[in-house]
């Protein structure tokens, strides 16, 4: 290649190169430097081939050959003489011919294999380009470039799975039609969410555990004109306080040495356009209730370590089971952050208030856990739908699909009748009577010989009592201490001294 990065060329190796500049020894010595690097090329590459300006394959050399029969090719003439993008999937010569750009360095994978390969264009004197050099540097990368190929692999395996999380975060999961029920209760939430929907202000989903709070949330969302933009969630007991503040609103580049040197977009940002929503709304601390009613106020964020105020706009959608009316008595949640998010309260009924949706609802969650399994839908005697149906259902929707998914994931038929349900509902540590007993229930005594230590009853007691807790909100642990009245740093505390809780966890 001559200095200017042309290539000349005249029956594909004869003058490769000419420099009118140099004087005429140095111009013969580069002369001969392209020859004998084209030389070397040919020599220790797996294969060479020139395409010409239509990108037709015009030459192959003996080495190149080896590869048609791993193409497809029996004949020499059946790849020689046609369009390259034909004879060679995959191919990117025609985009080097198209771009005049050379491709130095590029993974090509076929039906041949996966090769290293170099693509660099020709020119003319006019500096047209005219066709185009393809080396395959390296077959089977696989064993020579192996370090390489193997990061390679997994960095683009981690970037396809970051993508894929960040789109399945911001894009609805669910929508009107997903809130299954029929019954007077259902169809009102609809009917005001619904409505929520069409309007700008905020919404306030108020319900227990497990009523579908943010599934209401996403769909509200996906009905709304905004639908077409991003919705992000941000849940203010999953985040550790400290770092709530930069979740929301970011962090300037420069504030922070080591890995948020470049600054990062809060979640306003990235709602920017679209809904913003706040989950368990009453467990966020009070700094952050101050800082974002101040941000709802005047429509503008200052990301950490910055002093420019920026601008955004967003819907809010809170969700929250705890009661906040009386947390704002108590004075853990500021008033005035209440009223501002307020506008549009909707609360969402428990399960025990909605009973004739069970049937509809297990026919649903049922279809739903098979589609995820793989499996055959569950079908429930009417006995079986019976003793749900008459179930308390303190963990409401969440804790009914726990319970239908251990059935499927217990029994080896998909009949299911009262005795299996039965088994399942005591294991889950639901009162598991049969319908017309269930007001007569009451609690078991204990075994007469069970005399132990008082403590040690107490600790199993209480790993007990929080396994079940957490068995029944699917192990949101917001929501469990909340079923146990302790407060959430509580129940981490019993939690880091149970080792064997986890089992609880990972059952449901
Ligand atoms: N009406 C419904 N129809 C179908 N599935 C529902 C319905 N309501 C809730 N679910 C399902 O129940 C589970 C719990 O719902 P969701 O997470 O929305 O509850 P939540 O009110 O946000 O609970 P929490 O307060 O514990 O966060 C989810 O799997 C959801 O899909
Ligand atoms: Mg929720």
């Amino acid at each position: 290649m001559a200095a200017d990065g042309r290539i000349h060329h005249r029956g594909y190796h004869s003058e490769m190169t000419r420099d009118d500049r140099l004087p005429r020894d140095a111009q013969s010595i580069l002369e001969l430097a392209a020859r004998s690097m084209f030389e070397l090329f040919a020599n220790a590459s797996e294969g060479m081939m020139l395409v010409d300006r239509d990108g037709r394959v015009v030459w192959i050399n003996d080495q190149y050959r080896r590869f048609l029969p791993a193409l497809g090719f029996e004949r020499e003439e059946d790849f020689v003489g046609h369009p390259v993008s034909r004879v060679v999937q995959n191919t990117q010569m025609h985009q080097v011919l198209a771009t005049g750009k050379p491709i130095l360095i590029d993974l090509l994978t076929n039906r041949a294999g996966t090769f290293v390969v170099s693509r660099i264009p020709l020119r003319d004197d006019a500096g047209e380009v005219i066709g185009v050099l393809g080396i395959v540097l390296f077959d089977h990368p696989e064993t020579t470039l192996q370090p390489l190929i193997s990061k390679f692999a997994r960095l683009e395996q981690d970037l396809s799975e970051a993508r894929r999380e960040l789109a399945s975060q911001r894009r609805t999961k669910y929508t009107f039609a997903s809130f299954v029920g029929s019954s007077a209760a259902a169809l009102e939430v609809k009917r005001q969410a619904r409505r929520a929907a069409q309007s700008a202000s905020p919404v306030l989903l108020l319900g227990e555990t497990g009523t579908g709070k943010e599934l209401l949330a996403h769909a509200i969302h996906a009905a709304s004109p905004r639908a077409g933009r991003p919705f992000v969630s941000v849940n203010m007991a999953a985040v550790p306080d400290t770092l709530l503040e930069a979740e929301f609103f970011g962090v300037a580049p420069g504030a922070y040495t080591g890995a948020d040197k470049k600054g990062r977009d809060g979640k306003f940002k990235l709602a920017d356009g679209g809904t913003l929503f706040l989950d368990e709304l009453g467990d966020m601390p009070m700094s952050v209730q101050v800082k974002l009613l101040r941000a709802l106020q005047e429509g503008e964020i200052e990301p950490l370590g910055s002093n420019k105020l920026v601008s955004f706009d967003v819907r809010v959608v809170a969700a929250t089971s705890r009661d906040l009316q009386q947390m704002v008595r108590e004075g853990s949640f500021r008033e005035d952050l209440y009223y501002r998010l307020n506008v549009l309260p909707i609360r969402v009924p428990p399960l025990r208030e909605r009973q004739d949706d069970i049937t509809l609802l297990i026919e649903a969650l049922c279809e739903d856990i098979a589609a995820r399994g793989g499996g055959a839908q569950l079908e429930l005697t009417a006995d079986a739908q019976a003793l749900l149906g008459a179930q308390p259902w303190r963990g409401n929707i969440r804790e009914l699909r726990n319970v239908l998914e251990q059935l499927a994931l217990r029994s080896d038929t998909h009949h299911i009748e009262a005795a299996q349900v039965d088994a399942v509902l005591r294991e889950a540590g639901l009162p598991a009577l049969a319908p017309t007993a269930v007001a007569r229930s009451v609690p078991r005594p204990l075994p007469a010989g069970d005399l132990r230590p008082l403590p040690e009853q107490i600790a199993e007691l209480e790993q007990r009592a929080i396994g079940l807790a957490l068995a029944q909100t699917g192990g949101n642990r917001t929501a469990a201490a909340r079923l146990l009245g302790i407060s959430r740093a509580s129940l981490y505390d019993r939690l880091a001294g149970q080792g064997d809780l986890s089992e609880f966890q990972t059952i449901v």
